[in-house]
């Protein structure tokens, strides 16, 4: 602390708002959407009736859900020109930077997302990128797979339809499996929303500038994108897959995550506030079992993850900073099972925390919080003149 500015990097001790939309106990491991547990919620409802939650603040009823979902499904309609943006990118572009970049130029289409100051601009808003957004999602994965880009099908549930629009393939009938739509609308449901996590804040910050809500959302998913963030699913399974590689030596990785010298960081364990376990991971490990069981894939990758994890509950270095696996780290076991590629990990989490962000968006407008704009120590240079270039 220098005079009235107190510095706290990485903001570890410090509070920028108050909010009402979750609730997490990192000591006892508790998260709460709304005041409803993430057990609950993860067992009993679905993903649309959680975004519906996070948003609104209420279960909706029966009505209130299909007439949401109806509002949605009108919007789903992405404008054609967007693919011209699409097709600009070469295949081996990263889908979080296809898709930040995509969100952004939706803008350009809808330009309700730009001035949300109504309840009815913010309301339109909202259900325009929660029709759209899993459209560009499905757009992205079938660029890199070389498929034509596929629209929904309004029959079908709001996960579901994501699901077909990522996966059917151009000449067979769209097969629905229970399983797989049930897992991933878990995942995304265990995604929704995290307080003020980095990529939330940001979504925040940009928005505190009154900057519209695709816009913050843009730079959610660039914040997001980092591996020390949503990032780390993609980069446990490449660590898993490179642990794999060397004969399953889980010891060799423990030492360098442990190794001050080297950068390495075991990925998928640690977290800001879960300070014994993250409720999320305990919930994805036991999913990630039960759709492996499920759908009869054995995953070796599965058993190296639990070796990891139970080295890493015997070692003193990570005991002592408290590091256990957090939601990134079985995340990536069960997309794989559910054939989605690993560029696509992170995507995924985007697209469960894409009602979050937008509930934490909408609650920092309504509750018309300043810009965001931090202070700074000062630590440069004292006043001096300037020196001509030829003195230099
Ligand atoms: C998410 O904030 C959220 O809520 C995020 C999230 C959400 O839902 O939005 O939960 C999603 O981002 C989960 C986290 C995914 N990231 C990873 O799995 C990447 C690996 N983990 C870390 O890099 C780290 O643990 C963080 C980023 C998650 C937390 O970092 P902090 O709180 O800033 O802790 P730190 O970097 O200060 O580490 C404290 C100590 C350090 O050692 P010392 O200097 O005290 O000796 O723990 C060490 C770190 O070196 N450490 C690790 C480690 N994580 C922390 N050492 C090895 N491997 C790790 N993974």
């Amino acid at each position: 602390t220098k005079g009235i500015i107190t510095i706290d990097p990485g903001f570890k001790n410090t509070g920028s708002c108050e909010s009402a939309i979750t609730f997490l106990d990192g000591e006892k491991g508790i998260l709460r959407y709304r005041g409803y547990s993430i057990e609950e919620l993860a067992e009993k409802a679905d993903f649309l009736e959680v975004a519906y939650l996070l948003i609104f603040g209420e279960l909706p009823n029966k009505e209130q859900l299909e007439a949401f979902h109806v509002d949605i499904k009108n919007e789903s309609h992405v404008d054609e020109e967007m693919k011209k943006i699409l097709d600009a990118f070469p295949k081996s572009a990263h889908p979080m930077g296809v898709l930040s970049s995509l969100t952004s130029a939706l803008i350009a289409f809808n330009p309700i997302s730009v001035n949300v100051t109504s309840n009815d601009e913010m309301y339109g808003a909202i259900v325009r990128i929660l029709a759209k957004f899993p459209v560009l999602v499905a757009w992205t994965l079938r660029k890199k797979k070389g498929l034509p880009l596929d629209y929904g099908d309004d029959s079908l549930g709001y996960v579901e339809n994501i699901h077909k629009m990522m996966f059917k393939k151009p000449t067979q009938e769209y097969k629905r499996n229970k399983i797989v739509i049930d897992a991933l609308d878990k995942l995304l449901i265990l995604h929704a929303d995290h307080e003020q996590n980095c990529s939330t804040s940001t979504v925040r910050i940009v928005g505190s500038s009154h900057a519209g809500l695709f816009a913050s959302l843009s730079a959610g998913i660039s914040a997001l994108w980092g591996p020390l963030h949503g990032g780390a699913n993609q980069a446990v399974l490449e660590m898993l897959e490179a642990i794999q590689k060397d004969g399953g030596d889980t010891k060799k990785y423990m030492a360098k995550a442990k190794d001050k010298n080297d950068p390495f960081r075991l990925m998928g364990f640690g977290h800001r506030v879960y300070k014994n376990f993250d409720p999320r991971a305990k919930i994805i490990k036991q999913a990630a079992e039960e759709v492996l069981a499920d759908l009869g894939i054995e995953d070796p990758i599965l058993e190296i993850a639990k070796g990891l994890a139970k080295e890493a509950l015997e070692d003193q270095y990570f005991v002592d900073r408290k590091l256990y696996p957090n939601v990134d780290f079985y995340s990536g076991i069960i997309y794989r099972a559910l054939s989605i590629p690993t560029e696509m990990f992170t995507v995924m989490f985007a697209l469960g925390r894409l009602p979050g962000w937008i509930a934490q968006w909408r609650e920092m407008r309504l509750n018309g919080e300043p810009i965001g704009r931090p202070r700074q120590v000062y630590i440069g240079e004292k006043l001096r003149s300037f020196v001509e270039l030829d003195k230099r």
